[in-house]
Parts: structure tokens; sequence; C-alpha cells
């Protein structure tokens, strides 16, 4: 593979599902399970927040159960080892990257062990359960919700994500659906200034015509092989 000096990688559902992650588009995933309107808008959480509170605690405390997978250690190996400029975002909530090794990662969709303070708007490192509305570790109110990006709310860091965008020479999408904006427009993006685009998945995508390059099967393969070629190994 040709040298890249600024890799942007965008990372859904898919990377962690041989972890055993539900992902959130395949059958029996998380989206035929429960109603997105119900757990992942603002209204649902209005409407019913045990609901809501009690579907994020299922899954914080499910990633005690589940381990990262080669694929989140290829990339904890390509941010140890890659000489030029890397940013990893991630459409997951899960903590999977920094246990597989990634120092740096961003979560443009929130995390699963965070909570988020609607009355101070501050974000809080956490691991306990929410439903029985503790209090917020800096102002005390009872008014912590899950500091996951909900539909209908503004992801995380755009600015900066746009930016590495414009400016990356390799964009890579591993294991996401392409059918959430924005991130499903980032390969647009980054193809529009010039960059190369590539996409690993498991099937084809609803976005995989837009890449230059896709590769099919899943990512505990398709990544490590993927790293090594970057890494000239
Ligand atoms: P999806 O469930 O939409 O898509 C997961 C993708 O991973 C599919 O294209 C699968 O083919 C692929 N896949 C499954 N197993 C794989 C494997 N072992 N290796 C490689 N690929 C595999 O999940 P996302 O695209 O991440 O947002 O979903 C995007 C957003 O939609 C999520 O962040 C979430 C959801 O609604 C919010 O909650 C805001």
């Amino acid at each position: 593979m040709a040298e890249f000096e600024r890799i942007v990688i965008l990372t859904g559902a898919g990377i962690s599902a041989e972890s055993g992650i539900d992902t959130f588009r395949s059958a029996g995933g998380l989206w035929e399970q429960h109603r997105v309107e119900d757990v992942a808008t603002p209204e649902g959480f209005a409407r019913d927040p045990h609901l809501v509170l009690n579907f994020y605690d299922m899954r914080r405390a499910a990633l005690s159960k589940v381990e990262p997978n080669p694929a989140h250690e290829a990339l904890a190996r390509l941010e140890r080892e890659f000489s030029g400029e890397l940013l990893l975002v991630t459409q997951n909530v899960d903590d999977l990257h920094q246990r597989g090794g990634s120092g740096k990662v961003l979560h443009m969709h929130g995390e699963l062990k965070s909570a988020l303070c609607t009355s101070c708007e501050m974000r809080s490192r956490w691991e306990a359960p929410m439903l029985d509305r503790p209090p917020c570790p800096i102002c005390r109110a009872p008014t912590l919700r899950p500091d996951v990006v909900w539909f209908g709310e503004m992801p995380y860091e755009m600015a900066r994500i746009y930016h590495a965008l414009e400016t990356c020479d390799l964009f890579v999408s591993i294991g996401t659906s392409g059918a959430v904006y924005p991130a499903a427009g980032f390969v647009q993006e980054a193809r529009a200034n010039g960059a190369r685009t590539l996409e690993l998945n498991l099937e084809p995508s609803e976005g995989s015509r837009l890449f230059h390059e896709t590769r099919l099967g899943p990512a505990s393969q398709l990544v490590p092989q993927w790293v090594d070629e970057v890494l000239g190994g």
C-alpha cells in the first residue's frame, strides 16, 4: 500500500461484533430489539427515563463480559507504530478501543462509561448504574443521563473531525453500515479533499460505492492485515 502520512479511521459497531456486542442493524440487532424513538432520543428519555436509564445500565454492565478483539488491538498497534498523524474516531459507545490499547479515541457518539449532568452540563467518568438517580459528582443534582449522543443531538468534536478529514490522505471506514449521518458523509468529505478511501466491512454497506476500495470480511482478520500493510510488515 502507498505511503500515507495522515490517516483518519472511523469505526462502527461491526468492529465490536466479534467481541460479542450486538450491532444495531443486523438481524436480531439492537434496533430490532428496541425502538430507537424510545431509547435513543431526548423525547424518549423525557417520556420514560426509567426505561432509558435501565437500557444503558444494562449495556454498560454488559461491557464487563466482553473483551477487545484482534481488530481493536491492531488499531492500537497502528497508533503506537505509525509515524504519521492518526485520528481514530468511533461511533461506538463501548470501551473496547481503550481496552485494546488505543490511547487516543474520539467517541463522537459519547460513551457508556460517561455521565452527562442535565443541570450543570458537566461530563464525568461513570461505571455504576444510573437507574436510582445518583447525584452528579460535580453539582450533586440527581440529574445524570447517559453521555450518549441521541438522534436529534449533535455528535461530539465535529470541528476537529472535519478538520482532520480535510487534511488526511487516507480515510478508512471499519464495520459501519453508513446509515447514520454525519458519520456516513465522512467518506465524501475526505474524498472531495483528495484522500484515498478504503472500507473494511463484513458485507457491502449503504456507502460502499463511495469508496475507492472495499474489502469484505470479518474485522478481526481484515484490520490486522491492513495494519500490517500500512506498517510495512
Ligand atoms: P450498524 O449496526 O448500522 O452496522 C454495523 C456494520 O458492521 C454492518 O455494515 C455490518 O455488515 C458490519 N459488521 C458486522 N459484523 C462485522 C464484523 N465481524 N466485521 C466487520 N464488519 C461487521 O452499526 P453502525 O454503523 O455503527 O448511533 O451504526 C451507526 C450508528 O447507528 C450507531 O453509532 C448508533 C446507531 O443508531 C446512535 O445511537 C446515535
